[in-house]
């Protein structure tokens, strides 16, 4: 008894000296950089005073470059479970003011404890990401802890939502992490991700590249496609992932968070019945389909700055969130090529994945044609965003509001591929290809021999264009369930969001599928 007011003070010092990181002057640095500690970053991540943190106490055990003298308060990693709107949510946030956020034995066995929990408990893992990368002083056993995060990242694939932020460095083999989880997002200015630097660059390739240019977040976001979002400060990344984990159910077996509906289910927007521009060449920009039919007009699009030709984001019908895959007309037509593929592929299997329902918005002249395509592998890219809706069992609605031609009718959620629910806007095309490039193969001998070339062209185009350029043809064959008039869709995609809510389907029982990777 008479020790015991000394045991609790000496507690209370050692929790207010591992909470102070890496000190005030690393701190302020912190701050200088624009950049908010891993502690501050945790209290805007989690609902206030939710935070409960684990293994504060945790520490290196290096002796080597005069580690034993080293103090590394909570080995560089702050680590445990809070909530957000209410929910669990596992997080770590490494703390660049201890040895630089580095990597080392102990803050790797942090980082594994928190995902074995999360997998056990079925909740999500956010990853705040801000490090030198593997502590060179502890060698091996640094990048044997970063493989066995990459094994949890990779067993809790599929099984509970993971968000990575990267807010500050992310070098080396540390970046296939982020790479493994669902979603990463970068913060404009402070974060960076390479697999080897500006001076490893320089040393192989002779090229002089900034840190900005060869890995920050426009780069990732707009040319590799590695980012999903990027956000303007700590703050609002912070937001962002918020945002992104209301659209999310906490684990693979549990159905999204509803919502209540501000926005009447029924609601029929007649500004969807002049969207689609009269002369079929003309584009429009499909987010605005998007905003009139969604609840609020509230969408987050996912890769918002990559393979614009297709737009993926999260949004909600009737209070139920979804996931919304759709064709850009504005952006090379709305074209199907290798990265928009391969974006649409990720993005449907990952809503697969998490019981999120598909709800698909068509309007596509086929895949992009020319060598630099086919060299590339539009076959087997392409090939996987096919086989992700194929084997996709949530509830899947499509929309046709114009072009559906070619290969790419079948692979946009098509009945043939399990759509459950396919309709089409008056306006839709349906056909194997589009007039012109028809009647050319199909009257090219009588094309040949017509006295007026572009006159007969023109007739057999339009003769083409009245028997296959709409939507009629499909309806008659069941293809397409219903013809609606564009004011019509809000309504109608909520009710049939309604009929499968229900819905059971399953593929055969397997180890895995081979998507074509
Ligand atoms: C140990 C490290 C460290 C590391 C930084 N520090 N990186 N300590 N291991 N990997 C320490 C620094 O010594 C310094 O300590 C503090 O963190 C802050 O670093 P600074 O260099 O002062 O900061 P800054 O100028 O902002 O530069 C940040 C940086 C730079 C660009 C990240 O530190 C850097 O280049 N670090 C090495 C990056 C790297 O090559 N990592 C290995 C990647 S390979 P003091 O005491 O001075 O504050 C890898 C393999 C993973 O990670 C393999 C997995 C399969």
């Amino acid at each position: 008894m008479p020790d015991r007011p000394d045991r609790l003070e000496e507690l209370r010092a050692r929790r207010a000296r591992i909470e102070e990181g890496g000190g005030p002057e690393r701190t302020a640095r912190q701050h200088a950089s624009g950049k908010l500690t891993a502690r501050e970053r945790l209290a805007e991540l989690l609902d206030p005073g939710t935070f409960v943190e684990l293994d504060r106490f945790v520490t290196h055990r290096a002796t080597a470059f005069g580690m034993d003298r080293v103090e590394a308060p909570a080995d560089g990693v702050v680590t445990g479970y809070g909530a957000v709107d209410g929910r669990l949510t596992y997080v770590f946030s490494q703390d660049f003011t201890v040895l630089g956020g580095s990597l080392g034995e102990g803050h790797a066995q942090k980082i594994c404890k928190i995902m074995d929990l999360a997998l056990r408990s079925g909740a999500p893992v956010i990853g705040l990401n801000d490090s030198g990368g593997a502590r060179i002083q502890e060698g091996v056993a640094a990048l044997g802890g970063y493989a066995e995060i990459f094994l949890r990242n990779t067993l809790a694939s599929g099984v509970v939502p993971q968000i990575s932020a990267i807010m500050g460095p992310c070098a080396g083999g540390a970046v296939y992490s982020p790479a493994i989880t669902d979603f990463t997002i970068m913060v404009r200015g402070t974060s960076y991700m390479f697999v080897t630097g500006p001076q490893v660059v320089k040393a192989v390739t002779h090229e002089d590249v900034t840190l900005e240019d060869l890995g920050g977040a426009e780069v990732h976001a707009g040319k590799s496609g590695v980012a999903h979002f990027i956000a303007e400060s700590d703050a609002d990344c912070l937001h962002l992932i918020r945002r992104l984990l209301g659209y999310l159910p906490q684990n693979n077996l549990e159905a999204p968070p509803r919502r209540p509906c501000g926005d009447d289910p029924r609601r029929m927007d007649a500004a969807l019945d002049s969207l689609v521009p009269e002369d079929p060449h003309r584009p429009y920009d499909m987010r605005d389909v998007i905003a009139h039919v969604v609840d609020e007009g509230e969408f987050l699009e996912v890769q918002q700055h990559f393979a614009q030709n297709l737009v993926v984001g999260f949004a909600r019908l009737g209070g139920r969130a979804v996931g919304i895959v759709a064709q850009q007309p504005a952006v090379l037509a709305g074209v199907l090529d290798i990265n928009s593929s391969v974006k649409g592929a990720r993005f449907v299997r990952f809503c697969d994945a998490f019981n999120i329902p598909l709800v698909t918005f068509v309007d596509v002249p086929g895949f992009l044609p020319g060598t630099e395509q086919e060299h590339g592998g539009i076959i087997r890219h392409g090939a996987k965003l096919l086989f992700a809706y194929c084997e996709a069992t949530v509830p899947k609605l499509a929309v046709i509001t114009r072009k559906a031609y070619g290969g790419a009718y079948d692979v946009m959620s098509s009945k043939h591929i399990r759509g459950d629910l396919n309709l089409a806007w008056p306006t839709a095309e349906i056909a194997v290809m589009g007039p012109e490039g028809a009647i050319d193969i199909i009257f090219r001998r009588e094309l040949e021999e017509a006295p007026d070339r572009e006159a007969a062209r023109a007739r057999l185009a339009a003769e083409y264009r009245a028997q296959f350029a709409n939507p009629y043809v499909a309806a008659s064959r069941g293809y397409v369930d219903d013809i609606i008039e564009p004011h019509e869709t809000r309504p109608r995609l909520i009710s049939a969001l309604e009929m499968l809510a229900g819905k059971r389907d399953r593929n055969p029982p397997k180890k895995h599928g081979n998507i074509p990777l």
